[in-house]
């Protein structure tokens, strides 16, 4: 969800601003995929390198996330009422305590919804999230002839979610940034100059129709 800091500073407005004009449009997005049967959507809201960025604007993006959270168990937001079953990826215990709990208690309220699986990754970076599943390999002595690719996925915070078929990046930038690093191996790949505020439900159709003309071959031949 990239571009929220440049959509502010075009209207004039702070970044924080742009967080959060960035998170009210998240809502039209999902409902715009769900509609196009999309039965998994993943977004990148907070990456490991994030912690970097000045304590005011980390301070927002994480309020961003408990509000939204606070509004799903309180029955205010639509998530929920629109049949959408809520994931998170990366380090939720690295968040305050606080913010850990409204999320969790988001999560177990939608786990039985099966529209649409959003899953938001926070605290998330797909390097930490390799090496993470190394470790735990490793702990468990898993012999190494047993290891196989689908196993190894097995150990990922993706655990419960298919490979992503498309990636799409917003703002511009023509570059993954760590984002599902093993999991996008062979996805197809979406970037568009349009800032995230701006990706609107006829941007979703605009990526899906580009993703539909793409060939898929998975590194072998395509059929002819
Ligand atoms: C990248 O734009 C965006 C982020 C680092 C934060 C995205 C977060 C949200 C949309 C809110 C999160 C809330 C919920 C409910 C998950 P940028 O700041 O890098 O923009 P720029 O490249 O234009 O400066």
């Amino acid at each position: 969800m990239d571009g929220n800091g440049r959509w502010a500073k075009r209207q004039n407005l702070s970044r924080n601003e742009g967080h959060r004009k960035g998170a009210e449009n998240i809502p039209r997005v999902v409902e715009a995929f769900a509609q196009y049967q999309v039965k998994y959507l993943t977004l990148f809201a907070f990456s490991s390198e994030n912690w970097d960025r000045p304590p005011t604007e980390v301070g927002e993006i994480l309020s961003l996330l408990g509000e939204a959270a606070d509004r799903e168990v309180e029955g205010l937001a639509e998530f929920h009422k629109k049949g959408v079953k809520l994931l998170h990826l990366g380090e939720l215990q690295r968040l305050p305590p606080e913010i850990q709990e409204k999320a969790r208690k988001a999560i177990d309220l939608t786990s039985a919804n099966d529209r649409i699986t959003l899953s938001i990754a926070f605290d998330y970076g797909g390097r930490q999230e390799v090496i993470k599943a190394v470790k735990k390999i490793l702990e468990q002595k898993i012999s190494p002839p047993i290891l196989t690719p689908e196993l190894f996925s097995s150990f990922l915070y993706t655990q419960h979610i298919p490979d992503p078929d498309l990636i799409i990046r917003t703002g511009g930038e023509l570059r993954l940034s760590n984002f599902l690093l093993w999991q996008g191996a062979y996805s197809e790949l979406y970037f568009t100059p349009v800032l995230w505020p701006d990706f609107s439900p006829a941007e979703v159709k605009k990526a899906l129709l580009t993703y539909q003309d793409r060939k898929r071959g998975f590194g072998k031949l395509s059929e002819h």
